[in-house]
């Protein structure tokens, strides 16, 4: 593995996806443990997408559920985005994180805190954001841990390029409903402000085709709206990216 520091984050560059979910299970673990004995609990914000199936996966297996046995009951989940669409679509990000994780742990279902993609979307990022407020604190929640991915596109969450969330007049909002152009479909998403607040940020990025957009946001710190990703820049600490060498193929 070899790993360095660019513009303010640390980055790791394993072999492949496999690695590279295989340390970001390790790391999940111990920042559960570390959460659970400073502040009775973990609060962690699960991205969507394909890249972390395989990190929810093997936080399902027989080794990791052995090691976290004592952390599941503590724990409350989250998500950084949610599709616009009803809890078991194929497209959910709820019901990806269902099914390759939290239908296999003993996290309790009142602790399990989905964005509802069912609803009507504005109404779904206030509701949102009052879960927020109560289960993790004003005026802005400060996670745990948020797992983010990047799109080709360097969106993260469902922030994309030039979205007006990158704007400051949405630097109030800790959740947004936001109707992306060129998907022609409404997300639900944590604001900057609130991936910003928390106190573990990790990126999961594989595969060759996030090389170039992966090489654009490490290639200044300038704030670019081409590039949401390279705005996540934690008040507290540095964000991890972990990554595999396809991702990382342009990275200097
Ligand atoms: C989503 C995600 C999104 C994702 C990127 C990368 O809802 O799609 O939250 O931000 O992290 O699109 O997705 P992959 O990891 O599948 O490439």
């Amino acid at each position: 593995m070899n790993t360095f520091r660019k513009n303010g984050a640390r980055i790791e560059v394993w072999r492949d996806a496999a690695q590279l979910s295989a340390r970001a299970a390790e790391l999940f673990a111990d920042i559960a443990v570390q959460s659970i004995e400073a502040r009775g609990r973990f609060s962690v914000a699960l991205s969507g997408g394909s890249t972390p199936k395989a990190l929810y996966r093997l936080l399902a297996d027989d080794a990791h559920q052995d090691a976290l046995t004592e952390t599941w009951p503590l724990t409350h989940v989250f998500w950084t985005d949610e599709r616009s669409v009803p809890p078991l679509d194929p497209q959910s990000n709820y019901r990806m994180a269902r099914e390759a994780l939290l239908m296999h742990v003993p996290v309790p279902d009142e602790q399990i805190h989905r964005m509802h993609g069912e609803d009507e979307p504005a109404r779904a990022a206030a509701s949102y954001a009052s879960v927020l407020e109560s289960e993790i604190g004003t005026p802005v929640p400060v996670f745990d841990l948020i797992l983010l991915g990047m799109g080709t596109d360097a969106h993260t969450a469902s922030i994309f390029p030039h979205s007006p969330l990158l704007k400051d007049s949405f630097s109030n909002q800790t959740v947004a409903a936001i109707y992306i152009e060129k998907l022609r479909a409404a997300r639900l998403t944590l604001t900057m402000r609130v991936l910003n607040h928390a106190h573990n940020i990790i990126f999961l990025v594989s595969g060759v085709e996030k090389a170039e957009p992966l090489r654009r946001v490490f290639a200044s710190v300038d704030s670019d709206e081409e590039l949401p990703a390279r705005w996540v820049r934690p008040t507290k600490g540095a964000p991890l990216w972990l990554v595999d060498e396809e991702a990382a193929r342009l990275l200097v």
